[in-house]
């Protein structure tokens, strides 16, 4: 088997945060690029705990998040999350309970917004936007305070432009962001793979205060560095699609 998960924190009397049922989903099917990419993939994951998802490129990680996260709709199988069945949500509805942070340090903020601009959209995320998101000084004091936890000393940049900023950074506050309204689930596709050893032990670091702050998420994170570590195991194997396991707890 392709994909490895390891779940972090065995919970059993804990509450069932996500659980999905043969999700499956095909690529450009019926045509020579048909790529079968999710084939009835069942994974459970109880409130409070951490599941780790190791694969080889192209094994399906990222497919799964995305149909988790209602990037698009899977072709049979379902999703129940903070128990709602929310397999035919749109991904903008599905956001109010989901915190997501990508590979690419340029995808998750606004780089010609401040800091400050860019934690008052997280604040509001699936919220009306309008006049709404002007800066209050209440909301400035909280973000100096969540931005301060970094431990990067951004507190006192708050409207420089994110642009200006290492990628390192970059992540550590878009993480602070995916986390700020305390989502039920938080998404991280190896979030740290595209930055320099040091930006992403910085980003590390900050990871953990940020998810401290976020007490009562559960998460699921990818991180293909783990996946070299096991890649002896899977390399000599065809590559499949993440197919048929039954993901349930701890391995
Ligand atoms: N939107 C898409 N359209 C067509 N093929 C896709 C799409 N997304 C992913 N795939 C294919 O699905 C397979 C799994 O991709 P992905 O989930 O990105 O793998 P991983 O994240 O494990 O590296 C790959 O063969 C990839 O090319
Ligand atoms: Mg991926």
């Amino acid at each position: 088997m392709p994909v490895h998960l390891e779940n972090l924190k065995k919970g059993s009397l804990a509450q069932r945060m996500l659980e999905t049922r043969g999700i499956s989903k095909v690529f450009n099917s019926g045509t020579p690029n048909e790529v079968r990419s999710l084939e009835a993939v069942d994974v459970t994951i109880d409130q409070g705990s951490w599941v780790i998802v190791i694969g080889t490129n192209g094994s399906g990680k990222s497919t799964l998040l995305n149909a988790i996260a209602g990037t698009f709709f899977v072709d049979s199988g379902n999703i129940n999350l903070a128990g709602r069945e929310v397999t035919r949500w749109p991904e903008h509805e599905r956001a109010k309970l989901i915190g997501r942070v990508f590979q690419n340090p340029f995808s998750g903020t606004a780089p010609n917004m401040s800091i400050a601009e860019n934690l008052a959209m997280a604040a509001r995320r699936g919220q009306r936007r309008g006049l709404g998101w002007t800066l209050r000084s209440n909301s400035l004091n909280e973000f100096m305070i969540g931005v301060a936890r970094l431990n990067m000393g951004l507190e006192d940049r708050l409207d420089n432009f994110i642009g200006s900023l290492s990628g390192g950074q970059r992540q550590a506050l878009t993480l602070l962001m995916a986390t700020w309204l305390k989502p039920k689930l938080l998404l991280l596709d190896e979030h740290t793979a595209a930055l320099d050893p040091k930006s992403a032990r910085q980003a590390d670091d900050a990871d953990g205060d940020a998810l401290h702050a976020a007490g009562g998420t559960s998460g699921r994170s990818l991180d293909h560095d783990v996946s070299r570590t096991h890649h002896s195991r899977f390399s000599r194997r065809r590559k499949t699609p993440l197919a048929r396991r039954r993901f349930a707890g701890a391995l």
